[in-house]
């Protein structure tokens, strides 16, 4: 079965063409020749997922699924959520994205946050949601320089140092994406 992922980030394929079952050919937006940016215009985070799975089965008629993630922080009302690539702008700049968010939460207790990753799956004219969820504290300042995005700024329940301070495979095993993907990969092989 051809089943595509709505998605050219070459590591994210790889990692999880790794695990599927042999009989699943997974393929990227380029190996089907969709070379569209795909509108992310949804209010939620779900919403994009299931927008980015949609645009992919109704325009070329593939079993495709598709992601989306973002950092919802309790004291901003779940911001930057489904804004979190552009929330110092455009330029969807990790450094600003962080600074923003230190002075958002400048002298706020209340530090608690967690990262959504949002899977939708359109296999055979019906749709799955699986959800990721990990919950943690937004640090006072930045701390390591490994993963992307808001890692510096994240630490996870349950360890002492950021998201940016553990290896991939770490990252891997207690992230949102690992346990989205890992849902996914269950139903897919069952
Ligand atoms: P995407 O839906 O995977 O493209 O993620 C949207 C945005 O959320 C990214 O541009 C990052 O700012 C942020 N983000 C997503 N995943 C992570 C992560 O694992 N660590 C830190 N930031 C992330």
């Amino acid at each position: 079965m051809k089943l595509v992922f709505a998605s050219n980030n070459k590591n994210k394929i790889q990692e999880i063409r790794h695990q599927l079952p042999s009989e699943i050919e997974l393929l990227s937006l380029e190996d089907i020749g969709c070379t569209e940016e795909i509108p992310e215009t949804a209010y939620t985070i779900e919403g994009n997922a299931i927008l980015k799975a949609n645009y992919v089965t109704e325009k070329y008629g593939y079993n495709c699924f598709a992601d989306d993630t973002g950092l919802e922080v309790d004291a901003l009302n779940g911001a930057p959520g489904v804004y979190s690539a552009r929330y110092a702008g455009e330029a969807k700049d990790a450094n600003a994205n962080m600074d923003k968010l230190l002075t958002e939460l400048a002298g706020n207790k209340n530090r608690k946050a967690n990262f959504k990753t949002v899977i939708a799956l359109n296999l055979n004219g019906q749709q799955h949601l699986f959800t990721g969820i990990v919950n943690g504290t937004i640090t006072t300042e930045k701390a390591g320089d490994k993963g992307f995005g808001y890692d510096p700024l994240f630490k996870p329940e349950g360890l002492e140092v950021t998201f940016a301070q553990i290896s991939l495979d770490q990252k891997a095993q207690l992230g949102h994406r690992g346990r989205a993907v890992k849902q996914l990969i269950d139903f897919l092989k069952k």
